[in-house]
């Protein structure tokens, strides 16, 4: 993150807070992904159990010619979150655009990442924009009047409650405007294993980026949490149709943070994030209640993994 040290430590300190004095015992994922865990998150997305970061990237890869079609060429591509665009190239070599705007709050990634396509895409106008993506973003003037096509893979959606990815869906409407097009990605409901394995795999790596996140708090609020009284617990919640991470205490244990003594009995969690997977019909209610109208789909054999492109259609009165 590229967020100021002193803006970091404030919100941390406050989130972190919430948590143990106020006892929400939640945490918001966000914190998941310093130095150290945006590293831990790459070798989960290399972990055989972890399907949907290889199988959104092989439908992207396989459906170059559907989307030309579907999408056409010369639209602005305006990705959010994104990230170190490892996605990207596949698309943009489908739909030829004519701008690509990535949209992230970490302005370190956002330039690193530019400047790794713009090696492959010399004569591509590319105009990065640092800002929070859950809120209306005003893009550049350079592609005021193009025809727009947002960009949102990784199923990033699912990590949202339903309010909050509707709020988002809409603000997404506004920043890109009427008759732009959308192609998201999300991770369907499947066997809960497969769903738990991919949360909780045999080497470790996903207990390690979730664990990390109380190493951040022992490393950057001053804490002495012992971390290895805590294990990573993940969840299949069938009625909200999202797998659910923990971090649970094996025993009652006392620490500090800052100063600040706190207490958990054995047993307790801490929540500190949900993943949500859909069906194909509750993806398109998600997307119409957000202002987007589905176009066409693209899954993989097993259903495990699905592209929608929608377009922003006007409102119009209906019973
Ligand atoms: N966006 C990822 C997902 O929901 C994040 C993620 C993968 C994650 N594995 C995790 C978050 C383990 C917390 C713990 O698939």
């Amino acid at each position: 993150m590229d967020m100021p040290t002193a803006i970091i430590d404030h919100t941390f300190r406050k989130d972190v807070s919430r948590c143990f004095d106020q006892r929400t015992y939640a945490l918001p994922a966000r914190w998941l992904y310093d130095r150290r865990g945006s590293e831990l998150f790459e070798d989960i997305t290399e972990l055989p159990e972890y399907y949907p970061t290889r199988t959104e990237t092989k439908l992207l890869q396989d459906h170059g010619s559907d989307f030309a079609a579907a999408i056409g060429k010369g639209r602005a591509v305006i990705e959010f979150g994104s990230g170190s665009s490892a996605k990207t190239p596949h698309l943009l070599h489908a739909v030829d655009p004519a701008a690509y705007v990535p949209i992230d709050i970490s302005g370190e990634f956002l330039e690193l990442s530019a400047a790794m396509l713009q090696g492959d895409f010399p004569d591509l106008p590319i105009h990065p924009v640092e800002a929070d993506f859950m809120k209306r973003v005003d893009l550049p003037d350079a592609v005021a009047d193009m025809p727009k096509l947002g960009f949102f893979p990784g199923s990033t959606i699912g990590n949202m409650i339903a309010r909050t990815s509707v709020d988002l869906l809409r603000f997404m409407r506004e920043t890109l405007g009427i008759g732009s097009q959308l192609l998201i990605g999300l991770d369907r409901v499947k066997d809960r294993q497969v769903l738990i394995d991919a949360y909780d795999d045999s080497a470790g790596v996903t207990a390690q980026f979730s664990l990390n996140l109380l190493d951040r708090i022992n490393r950057e609020l001053d804490g002495d949490i012992p971390v290895e009284m805590f294990r990573h617990v993940a969840v299949w919640n069938d009625d909200y149709a999202r797998i659910e991470i923990y971090l649970e205490v094996q025993e009652d244990v006392t620490f500090t943070i800052g100063g600040t003594m706190h207490s958990l009995v054995s047993g307790q969690r801490l929540h500190i994030e949900n993943s949500h997977k859909f069906g194909l019909r509750d993806a398109r209610l998600m997307l119409r209640a957000g202002g987007w109208t589905p176009l066409c789909d693209w899954s993989d054999e097993q259903d495990y993994f699905t592209l929608i492109l929608a377009e922003a259609h006007p409102y119009k009165h209906a019973p």
